[in-house]
């Protein structure tokens, strides 16, 4: 079984978007992203930290708005109205999940789509569905990135996409089809799941349940991309998937697999935004 290096070709991705940036540099663009941080959830503390991180490294500008648990919905909504302004922010970020007071959707269409970090904006989505350019939603186009380095034919290929959220089930099910896979998406009322996913040539686990997805679903020779992390009680990571009788040909390590390709696509979306700012 090949483990998928997602480290690896995150940092090679990251490289690039390093000398990107210092084009952009060349041309006066400073590429900025606004980080939206609300309330003291601690897993989301640790993305934010981690996508920060990241800006450092490639040189992107990060500006974090770390606000209050009981922050209202105008004053967000006044931040991003700000935020979508000014000329020297490319990018912005709203990071999910917000307290329960909030309305995500309403919050998420107030970023303007050409400012839209995440890809979550429907008008990209739409233009996702259409296949025109528009930024990507981050997990399902590193996905994408990790299957095209690892050389993974999609064309005509069964690919299951477990789970449909529109962060990572729906938006990585349109680019498996975009990229010619035959897709089926699954999800709580699916019945039998085993056997739909043991039809799989690609499986992609975007569960949320640690260690649900066994060998069981797994056909001898699929590669499995595993998107969930989780924190189990002896203190360390694991994904959706346990395929302890390695019937998986290439499989997605947690960590070091989806994880850090997420952060990476995230960056090319805001050097893409920078660069798509002077046109
Ligand atoms: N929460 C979990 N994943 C994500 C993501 O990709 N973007 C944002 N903004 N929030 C998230």
């Amino acid at each position: 079984m090949q483990m998928m290096d997602g480290k690896l070709v995150s940092e090679e991705i990251l490289e690039k978007l390093k000398l990107d940036v210092e084009d952009c540099r060349k041309q006066d663009i400073d590429p900025t992203l606004a980080v939206i941080l609300v309330g003291d959830d601690p897993a989301s503390a640790i993305y934010v930290k981690n996508k920060e991180k990241a800006c450092a490294k490639v040189g992107i500008t990060s500006l974090a708005y770390r606000l209050p648990a009981d922050t209202q919905e105008r004053e967000l909504l006044d931040l991003l109205a700000d935020l979508n302004e000014r000329p020297d922010v490319h990018a912005i970020l709203l990071q999910l999940p917000l307290p329960a007071h909030l309305n995500s959707d309403r919050l998420l269409a107030a970023i303007s789509a050409e400012k839209d970090a995440d890809g979550f904006h429907a008008a990209n989505i739409g233009k996702l569905l259409l296949q025109q350019p528009a930024p990507l939603p981050c997990t399902p186009a590193g996905v994408m990135e990790l299957l095209k380095y690892y050389q993974i034919d999609i064309a005509g290929k069964e690919c299951v996409v477990i789970g449909r959220s529109n962060i990572v089930g729906k938006p990585m099910a349109l680019m498996l089809l975009n990229a010619h896979g035959t897709v089926t998406v699954t999800h709580s009322k699916t019945r039998d799941l085993p056997a739909v996913c043991r039809r799989a040539d690609i499986l992609v686990v975007a569960v949320g349940k640690a260690k649900m997805i066994t060998s069981d679903y797994i056909k001898p020779g699929a590669v499995v991309i595993d998107v969930g992390i989780h924190r189990m009680e002896n203190g360390k990571l694991c994904g959706d998937v346990d395929d302890s009788e390695g019937h998986a040909a290439y499989l997605t390590p947690v960590p070091g697999g989806v994880g850090p390709m997420t952060i990476a696509m995230l960056m090319k979306n805001c050097v893409t935004a920078a660069r798509n700012s002077a046109l």
